[in-house]
């Protein structure tokens, strides 16, 4: 047996995956990993079963199926005003979280920094660290979640590669302004540093918000991958197909990485997504009432528990003060909670490198049906 010297040491089991277990072995309501548990639209299905029918089922393009990659076209104009070259600037992908991964390796370079805010999705940082370089985490505000760009600026050293942000944000459902988007560009424009934006709740906005895509900021996207899934956006998370947006010469690039990494993507499903984008746009606009609905029901029932829910502007995920009810820290209250009460939520100390000092907050999903939040409530009632 030769020696085994792990290149990930920092990694272990997922916190989604030790926290969904826990919830199988206790019988919680598990609102805990972010998946809906309500079915994806007929009309996809019937599509999927369609294109596999209808003999789609061999490699399909490198970069993905040209009707799939116009109608991402179409929609990048029709949500953000943007003019993007289906042919050159689009590459549909095994979820974001490929694309995340290809892109990262399409840039950085051992040696290099890359910017990451905290909390931050769990997939960035080994993405990073197998790229031989070093993730620098900068904190966002523990209350309000907001960039502190001045402490960004001041991170930035000649080698900093790249910079990962997220819009809808996951955990806290926080949402960049356009000032923010100004902050960023003006930060940015003097730099060689590329920009990597996860949209993958882009269309996931309440309260009449506007999503600032970076594809509507033709400076930002000049040095940009746009990340988005539609796992998130037709309830089909286990499908695990994205896309990313890039110039031409980015696409290239990260296109060098995708070949090798899975050449292509799911070619049944890339049809359906075809035919549905171009079919039912709708969908997508539709996205935002239908989870804030959701997010409006479970935060009138939340206020009827001792935890304070924070706001969200976006996003799936209820962050919840848990103060009042418990001085444990995070990861042992979300257990607790777990073990004792029946429900189950994610704690955020995973998303940090250094997790704020007595921060209590833990992270609750409402992409669920009425009957699973409502079972959630009862149990939170007791609390
Ligand atoms: C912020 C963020 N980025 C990326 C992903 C991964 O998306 P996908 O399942 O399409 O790989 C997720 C999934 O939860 C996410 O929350």
């Amino acid at each position: 047996m030769p020696t085994l010297q792990t290149k990930l040491p920092k990694v272990g089991t997922t916190i989604f995956t030790v926290m969904s277990q826990l919830a199988a072995e206790h019988g919680a309501v598990n609102l805990g990993q972010g998946f809906p548990d309500f079915p994806v639209p007929d009309r996809l299905v019937q599509s999927l079963e369609a294109a596999m029918r209808a003999g789609h089922n061999q490699y399909a393009p490198m970069t993905g199926i040209p009707a799939l990659r116009q109608a991402i076209a179409a929609k990048a104009l029709r949500c953000y005003g943007a003019q993007v070259d289906a042919e050159s600037e689009i590459t549909v992908t095994s979820g974001a979280t490929e694309a995340i991964f290809n892109a990262v390796h399409a840039v950085v370079r051992p040696g290099d920094e890359v910017i990451v805010l905290d909390p931050a999705y769990d997939c960035y940082e080994p993405a990073i660290d197998l790229a031989g370089a070093r993730a620098v985490h900068i904190p966002l505000d523990p209350q309000t979640f907001a960039v502190d760009w001045e402490r960004v600026r001041a991170a930035i050293t000649p080698r900093t590669r790249l910079i990962m942000i997220n819009s809808p944000h996951n955990p806290s459902g926080a949402m960049f302004s356009a000032e923010d988007m100004r902050a960023l560009a003006e930060l940015l424009r003097e730099t060689d540093i590329f920009l990597l934006s996860d949209e993958v709740y882009e269309h996931i906005v309440f309260d009449g918000r506007r999503h600032e895509s970076v594809l509507r900021w033709p400076e930002l996207r000049a040095r940009a991958f746009v990340v988005s899934s539609f796992g998130k956006t037709y309830h089909c998370t286990g499908w695990k197909i994205g896309y990313a947006i890039a110039p031409p010469a980015l696409s290239a690039e990260f296109r060098k990485v995708h070949q090798y990494n899975v050449f292509c993507t799911f070619a049944p499903a890339q049809h359906a997504f075809a035919a549905m984008l171009s079919q039912e746009p709708e969908h997508d606009e539709q996205l935002g009432a239908f989870y804030q609905a959701k997010r409006d029901r479970f935060r009138q029932q939340l206020l009827g528990t001792r935890l304070k829910p924070l706001d969200v502007p976006g996003g799936y995920f209820q962050l919840v003060d848990y103060s009042t009810v418990s001085d444990l820290p995070d990861l042992e209250f979300v257990k607790w909670l777990t073990i004792e009460h029946g429900v189950t939520a994610i704690p955020l100390s995973p998303f940090y490198e250094t997790p704020p000092a007595g921060q209590r907050l833990a992270r609750l999903c409402f992409a669920k049906n009425t009957a699973t939040l409502d079972a959630a409530i009862e149990r939170l009632a007791k609390l």
